[in-house]
């Protein structure tokens, strides 16, 4: 069994690695490039929803300590690579991140080191970036060092699936390196799947995410038309759904949003386009599904309030909820973020609640809101309210009591003030 490990990037991914690896008895340095997250993270303060105080503090106790230092990386018989994978301005793949942690990894490690990526990103970067600046110093792959690709497949919020029991994909540069990684995981995970490489594993992450990233848009594209034609597409979901055999259920939203949907799709269109120069046209079809889906609810918030006989424009709107998924604090790629920009634009007085986020300050916007403390208050109070994230906290037949007019984004409530999406 691996005694040492490094885990880069101390986020999402990261840190609830790092502390499953831990729990099991490994000593684990969780590695990041934040010096006061680091600091946070040693006194026992965690960052993250998931992770409470407690079992930060479990994790230290344990053999878990946070580092900025790389030369523990020289010192260490695994490092698993949880450094984010976001888009750059032009919208491609930005590896900046990938590429510093494995120009880091490849000065300080040592022969015989495993080195895993996890960030989700397009088959090949395993190959072709993080081999080479991995084994910079001239080491062979497969002989001197090993390197895997492994997909996270963590779930913010989700209290069933944690890292123990999601099964893991393990795909190597070499058969040697996938076998050692896939020992590295059983350690601590319940089931680890063999995929035949790097790039396997790499294309199942980018499956997985596309598959949820179309279904999306399908039923995105289905809820607009089903309002128009007067059938209740949300009920059709729920009859559909009682067939036992292929089918799954999406619901419509308010858009998508995190780190994960809106973004890994891209990085794989983008591989296509660059490579083979052609598209993905499934992807960008659902990319412009679901980007239009707070444009949407924008559009449907003007037609209940003209209802109303009134105009957006001066009328008091509250959204409730504002991260991208309920129960996460997370407000990353938030559809919350163009639904309220279109919303001001028209002219709308735009306030919002939710308990994760005291003060939010939306993507591209000048303006700082700052969460109301009485989601109900503020509900009575309103033209129209909004409900984008149902978190449990929130008591749903009170809002909608409370509410004069409330569109339901999530098909979670009742009542006569209540609009479905
Ligand atoms: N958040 C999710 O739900 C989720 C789920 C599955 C997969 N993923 C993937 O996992 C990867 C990590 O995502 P995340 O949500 O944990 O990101 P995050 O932003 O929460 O955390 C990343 C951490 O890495 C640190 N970091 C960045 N560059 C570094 C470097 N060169 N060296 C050391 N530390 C560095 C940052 O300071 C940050 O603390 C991404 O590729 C993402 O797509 C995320």
């Amino acid at each position: 069994m691996p005694k040492r490990v490094v885990v880069v990037g101390q986020g999402y991914v990261g840190l609830p690695m790092a502390l499953r690896a831990a729990e099991v008895g490994m000593s684990v340095v969780g590695l990041d490039n934040n010096q006061r997250l680091v600091d946070q993270l040693n006194a026992g303060s965690s960052h993250i929803g998931d992770v409470s105080d407690e079992d930060l503090r479990a994790g230290l106790r344990a053999g878990y300590t946070a580092s900025t230092d790389p030369k523990c990386l020289g010192d260490t018989d695994v490092v698993v690579v949880c450094v984010p994978t976001p888009l750059s301005v032009d919208g491609g793949p930005d590896l900046d991140a990938v590429a510093g942690a494995a120009r880091v990894i490849g000065e300080n490690i040592a022969p015989g080191t495993l080195c895993i990526l996890e960030s989700t990103t397009y088959p090949g970067t395993t190959e072709e970036i993080f081999v080479p600046l991995v084994a910079s110093n001239g080491l062979v792959i497969g002989d001197d060092i090993f390197v895997a690709f492994s997909p996270e497949r963590i779930d913010p919020g989700n209290e069933v699936f944690t890292v123990k029991n999601t099964p893991k994909v393990v795909g190597g540069i070499t058969p040697s390196c996938t076998k050692l990684a896939k020992e590295f995981y059983s350690e601590f995970v319940d089931v680890v799947v063999e995929a035949r490489g790097a790039r396997e594993a790499e294309m199942a992450k980018l499956l997985e995410n596309t598959f949820r990233h179309v279904n999306i848009a399908l039923v995105s594209e289905m809820v607009r038309f089903c309002d128009e034609l007067d059938i209740d597409l949300w009920n059709a979901i729920d009859c559909a759904e009682s067939k036992p055999f292929g089918f799954m259920a999406f619901r419509p939203g308010p858009g998508v949003g995190g780190h994960c949907i809106p973004v890994d799709p891209s990085y794989l269109s983008h591989r296509v386009k660059a490579k083979l120069g052609y598209a993905f046209r499934m992807v960008e079809l659902a990319e412009e599904i679901n980007d239009a889906s707070p444009n949407y609810v924008a559009s449907r918030v003007w037609r209940m309030l003209n209802k109303h006989q009134r105009a957006v424009n001066g009328s008091s709107i509250l959204l409730v909820g504002v991260t991208y998924k309920p129960n996460v604090a997370d407000c990353r790629e938030s559809p919350a973020d163009p639904l309220v920009a279109r919303l001001q634009g028209w002219g709308a007085h735009v306030t919002y609640h939710d308990p994760f986020v005291p003060t939010w300050i939306p993507h591209g916007s000048d303006s700082t809101f700052r969460s109301v403390d009485d989601v109900y208050a503020a509900a009575a109070a309103a033209d129209c309210v909004v409900l984008l994230q149902p978190h449990r906290s929130y008591d749903l037949p009170k809002l909608a009591d409370q509410s004069r007019s409330i569109l339901d984004t999530r098909g979670v409530m009742e009542g006569p003030a209540v609009d479905l999406l």
